[in-house]
């Protein structure tokens, strides 16, 4: 359970969590839980005016939208949760403020791809008061505004657990009885895959990664590779590639913490003889190599 809050609790004393009203500071769900590890889950923020709820029906039809897309089920049926969320709104004797809901997809193993055995969804509300003056000084005064690049989510490049799209791709490609999706710009070119960095040996026999940039993670293994590459005297260029380039490639792989990994087929096309390649059994032996002797430099 949780140690509690340091007196500055955001939310109201109570919060709903799983079926049960509990303290807000002991509330908690399960480390496992998806919407924690991979951002899995959706949520809702509805008004509570004069102990009302402002617009309710219109947030549990967003709700159900958002929980259909992402292939979750509802946690329970909407008239139940409507008795929930006055229940909570009533026991926080809350007039005016904010009642916030989350769907997650529930506690299981960490892995990408959606669970064949769906998980119990977690559900979780808590509801926090507003003053009415304050919302009033805000809607009477105005406020000032910035612009900022929309960059929702175009920073790929922070190891984020903001991963709704990349388990939704990864998701898609197990269905299709593959391994890994590899994700294309709007360019056609390769960024990465769901959750392995992407790597060609090209028709002029280079091996080929994408360029470091916000589209792509900075893989430590793709570092590794790259470095023990340099070392090897295999020619190497970072650039990025299309989905042509891939497919009228020698060899094809995936890297991450997981290991290098032959690619033999995409979208159902073989890559080269579609087997692995001489030169990716190459970068597999030198990466296990090359990070031994690293992990024994530094006492790891
Ligand atoms: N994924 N790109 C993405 C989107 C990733 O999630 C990962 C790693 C990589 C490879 O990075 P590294 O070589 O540092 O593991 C590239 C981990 C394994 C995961 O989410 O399970």
């Amino acid at each position: 359970m949780s140690k509690g809050w340091n007196g500055r609790a955001p939310a109201g004393r109570i919060a709903y969590v799983d079926g049960r009203y509990v303290a807000h500071g002991a509330a908690g769900v399960h480390i496992e839980d998806r919407g924690l590890q991979l951002g899995d889950g959706v949520y809702e923020v509805c008004g509570i005016s004069n102990g009302a709820m402002m617009d309710e029906e219109e947030h549990l039809d967003r709700l159900e939208r958002s929980v259909g897309e992402i292939e979750m089920a509802m946690p329970m049926p909407r008239n139940a949760l409507k008795l929930v969320m006055r229940e909570l709104v009533r026991r926080n004797g809350v007039r005016d403020g904010l009642l916030y809901l989350q769907v997650t997809r529930g506690a299981v193993r960490r892995d990408h791809p959606i669970p064949k055995i769906s998980p119990r969804p977690s559900l979780i509300l808590t509801v926090r008061a507003v003053a009415p003056s304050e919302l009033e000084a805000r809607r009477k005064d105005g406020v000032a505004v910035i612009t900022r690049p929309d960059e929702r989510w175009g920073r790929c490049d922070i190891k984020t657990v903001q991963l709704l799209p990349n388990l939704l791709a990864k998701t898609a490609a197990r269905r299709a009885g593959a391994y890994e999706a590899w994700l294309v710009d709007g360019q056609g070119l390769v960024t990465e895959g769901s959750s392995t960095t992407v790597w060609i040996v090209d028709a002029k026999g280079e091996l080929r990664t994408r360029d470091l940039s916000h589209a792509i993670l900075p893989g430590v293994t793709r570092r590794v590779i790259l470095e023990a590459a340099a070392t090897a005297q295999f020619p190497v260029l970072e650039r990025s590639f299309t989905v042509n380039e891939a497919l009228e490639a020698r060899e094809a792989f995936i890297s991450s913490a997981t290991g290098v990994v032959p690619v033999t087929a995409i979208d159902g096309k073989r890559i080269g003889q579609g087997v692995p390649g001489p030169l990716t059994r190459r970068v597999q032996e030198l990466y296990v190599l090359t990070s031994a002797e690293r992990a024994l430099k530094t006492g790891s």
